[in-house]
């Protein structure tokens, strides 16, 4: 067993703290249980610190997809300590949430309104209450990862594994109103045929749709404008769920360059660059649904998330960060490709390029994958099987990448083929899902 502080740390922290984190994504067993550093002492750009003072390169979640600029931007760190400096709570209200709303509303000329929250999965929770409010109907037909609340881990209480292929396997959503069986109903992205099915047989119960616009797979042709019709036919608000995909591929929602017509966007994360912000932006007639129902919390007001966002949108469109995410996903995924080629590692490639990811096709890919972290990070790199671009990304940083995978891919393939994969590990595999810790 390893006996470096940050694991010392973290298993005194599962003794005070159940699940040991607050995010699924950043329990070190999702990584590489009891050898993944678990905590950080400081964070720059790419670069973090671990509680020894080792230096690794983030080449993997860079804050869970939250640093889209880099960790600790100077520019937003700037605008933050200026916030600070002039109070961030008061009785009265901060003028950036206005300042941000009608930007937000220019980058997006469909909408008119702008509420606020803090964090993505809150934000989702409010766009679910305002379109049941503008609705007065209940059900939701969802496709993706929307957050932890009632709302979405209800689909789970139709059929135990009805969030299976929806990022949370294994999820048990005990404390969920058994009362909101059948409220939120999964189907896959670009099934229409799911989609209408679930409409046809729900249409007078149903208030939304909810959806990420791109994950993973390209949107097929059509599939947006059907999703658009069916929504209009039934008077469904269309929810967009750019708390990831937001801020990518433009200055704004991924939806702006796919076509797609919402009634309500969501944005997180990358917004605000590491603080916490969210906003949930949406044509007036059915924003103004908010006023028939209570949405109400107190540090929904204070001054730092609107600052922050505030300077990330206006550093993302300056700087145009959303080509150099492409052009450095794009990067990592021909790194991938080129290592996997050389040492004859079958892999599979796949999402947008500021958010890619590979999997090995092998027997024991999990094994491999916990591998290839044991690997990278024995090479100083924070490495999984997925890579969120930022804009502190340089082209030195994915050069000494490829280095370090390619020597990676190549133990990992010679050990799979000697069978000897499984003895290479220096702690457990790694968990793939949602896992009970004790
Ligand atoms: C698409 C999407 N929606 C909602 C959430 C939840 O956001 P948060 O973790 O900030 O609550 C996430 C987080 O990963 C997400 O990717």
């Amino acid at each position: 067993m390893n006996q470096d502080a940050g694991q010392k740390l973290y298993r005194k922290a599962k003794s005070l703290i159940p699940g040991g984190t607050q995010l699924l994504s950043k329990r070190p067993e999702m990584f590489l249980p009891d050898l993944w550093p678990s905590y950080f002492s400081k964070a720059k750009g790419v670069e973090v610190w671990d509680l020894e003072g080792r230096r690794y390169v983030d080449m993997c979640y860079n804050g869970i997809g939250a640093c889209i600029l880099g960790a600790a931007d100077p520019d937003v760190n700037e605008a933050v300590i200026r916030a600070v400096h002039a109070g961030v709570m008061s009785t009265l209200n901060c003028p950036e949430e206005v300042e941000l709303a009608e930007h937000l509303c220019e980058l997006h000329p469909w909408a008119d309104m702008v509420r606020y929250a803090r964090s993505g999965g809150e934000a989702m929770a409010v766009a679910v209450r305002i379109a049941r409010a503008k609705t007065r109907r209940d059900k939701i037909a969802f496709c993706g990862y929307h957050g932890w609340h009632d709302w979405y881990l209800a689909a789970n209480l139709a059929e135990d594994d009805a969030l299976d292929g929806h990022l949370l396997p294994g999820l048990d959503p005990l404390g969920v109103p058994r009362g909101l069986q059948g409220t939120a109903l999964p189907f896959h992205y670009n099934r229409i045929d799911e989609l209408e099915d679930i409409v046809r047989r729900n249409c007078s119960q149903m208030a939304a749709i909810v959806m990420e616009p791109i994950r993973n797979v390209e949107p097929d042709p059509g599939f947006w404008k059907r999703v658009r019709e069916i929504a209009d036919e039934n008077h469904l608000v269309l929810v967009i769920d750019e708390i990831t995909a937001g801020f990518r591929l433009n200055t704004g929602g991924a939806h702006l360059g796919l076509d797609i017509s919402p009634d309500i966007a969501v944005f997180g994360k990358g917004m605000s660059n590491g603080y916490p912000m969210a906003a949930v932006i949406g044509r007036s007639e059915i924003m103004q649904a908010a006023q028939s129902t209570f949405i109400s919390s107190t540090y929904w007001t204070e001054r730092v998330g609107p600052a922050a966002a505030l300077a990330v949108i206006q550093k993302h469109g300056k700087k145009n960060v959303s080509a150099h995410l492409d052009q450095i996903g794009r990067q990592v995924k021909e790194c991938w490709r080129a290592a996997a080629d050389r040492s004859g590692m079958p892999i599979h490639i796949g999402g947008i390029n500021p958010l890619a990811h590979f999997s090995f096709e092998c027997e024991q890919s999990q094994v491999a994958h916990t591998c290839f972290t044991q690997l990278m990070l024995e090479q100083g790199f924070l490495a999984t099987k997925a890579f969120y671009a930022t804009f502190a990304h340089r082209d030195e940083h994915v050069q000494a990448y490829q280095r370090a995978v390619e020597s990676a891919f190549s133990e990992i393939a010679l050990a799979l083929q000697q069978g000897v994969i499984h003895e290479k590990l220096k702690g457990p595999v790694a968990h793939s899902g949602f896992q009970r810790l004790t």
